[in-house]
């Protein structure tokens, strides 16, 4: 390891615990080190390089916009912002979208929104916010929150007041949580960081229905599972619901920063000039590489393409389960979104395949995570499988 890394160490914040490399290019599902080594990438930046690293389509949209226009305000009007907005809106449930910079600003976004629709159209009061268990939904105080994860708490409380967590797919914790206090419920349809794990059918159904019966809002985080990841422009899709607002950001702008806030005007008019606002949100730059990714992930056959992709890689996942049952469990999610349920340390398969330049993510022991660019070939999902049993046979 070169320069980068020493740098890094005597200068950088030390809160990562970082792999020891430092990429400087990357293509498609591939990427490079300092010393020209290739690596295939079935990390994809956790679920932001959709199309892969630096898309043809993608770049030339950053470059044009890059010279046209790089920033202006919110005080103004931009083209990419306004043709971004109505191409969420024409393809979701949504009505009008506000725009932010990261997955922790779309879910504090959501979160204020949300007391202040209840606040304007109900009254004081109606303030509680309901969460899962093993979430998350940022770093932010509201999101932080928010994300059912006791370990990120710890030093940084008092936490925002009135949120209360039940565990993921326990329908009589979640009846007996939400009441007409409740203001909102949060929830992942895919917890991504709690190791991939998805919410039934049945809970979804019921956390729709009552979130209508106590007139709360049904937020839903996709910041991980939107933008063609589970095969469907957006995982809501998977179980016939629409939420009262969706939060997207990574995948979003193909590795640019941008978050973004989706709801119908009726909810998303709660949020009056003045009552909250970014200065970076929804820059032209960002948002062109959005337009960009869109085109792709909505042009016929894309989504198609990445389910046929997500259920070969699941298969072959199944296999390896079969093949090796005192390591292996099973597998978890949708798309190209999955995780390999271990027996053994998942971070140690996760340490093992990086040896082998493979990248990949173990968010909890028994977890495996597997986000390959949605452009990723059979041919590649091959080699990560067989790679993995040449592991597991060691
Ligand atoms: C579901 C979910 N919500 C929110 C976030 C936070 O996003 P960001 O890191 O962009 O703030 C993440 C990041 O992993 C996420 O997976």
């Amino acid at each position: 390891m070169g320069v980068v890394k020493d740098l890094g160490e005597l200068y950088l914040a030390r809160n990562y615990k970082r792999f020891p490399v430092a990429f400087v290019k990357g293509k498609g599902t591939r990427l490079w080190d300092e010393e020209g080594r290739e690596y295939l990438d079935f990390c994809a930046g956790i679920a932001v390089c959709a199309l892969g690293h630096c898309p043809e389509e993608v770049v030339s949209a950053i470059k044009a916009q890059a010279e046209k226009l790089l920033h202006v305000s919110n005080l103004y009007w931009t083209e990419p912002q306004a043709r971004l907005a109505q191409i969420l809106v024409e393809n979701s449930f949504a009505e009008r979208v506000f725009f932010c910079n990261s997955g922790a600003e779309a879910v504090e976004a959501a979160l204020k929104l949300a007391r202040r629709w209840a606040y304007l159209n109900h009254g004081p009061g109606k303030t509680r916010i309901v969460a899962l268990e093993n979430s998350f939904h940022g770093r932010t105080y509201g999101a932080l929150s928010a994300t059912g994860q006791p370990t990120y708490w710890e030093g940084f409380e008092p936490l925002v007041p009135d949120f209360v967590h039940v565990p993921a797919n326990d329908v009589a914790a979640l009846r007996s949580a939400v009441d007409e206090r409740t203001c909102a419920v949060i929830l992942e349809p895919i917890l991504g960081e709690g190791g991939v794990i998805p919410l039934t059918q049945e809970f979804m159904a019921e956390a729709r229905k009552l979130c209508k019966e106590v007139k709360a809002l049904l937020i839903l985080d996709e910041i991980q599972t939107g933008i063609g990841r589970t095969g469907r422009l957006f995982a809501y899709e998977l179980y016939g619901i629409s939420p009262d607002v969706l939060c997207l950001a990574k995948g979003l702008a193909g590795g640019l920063p941008l978050g973004a806030v989706l709801a119908r005007e009726e909810v998303l008019s709660a949020l009056t000039p003045g009552s909250h606002a970014s200065t970076f949100g929804g820059n032209p730059v960002s948002c062109a590489a959005a337009l960009a990714v869109l085109e792709k992930v909505l042009s016929t056959g894309f989504l198609d393409e990445v389910r046929l992709k997500g259920e070969a890689l699941r298969k072959g996942l199944l296999l390896l389960v079969e093949e090796f049952p005192q390591k292996l469990k099973g597998v978890r999610g949708a798309g190209l979104l999955l995780a390999l349920e271990t027996r053994i340390p998942a971070g140690e398969l996760c340490e093992a395949l990086f040896s082998r330049r493979i990248l990949t993510t173990a968010p909890k022991p028994d977890a495996l995570r597997l986000t390959p660019p949605l452009i990723v070939t059979y041919r590649e999902i091959d080699a990560l499988l067989s790679t993995l049993r040449e592991i597991l046979s060691s």
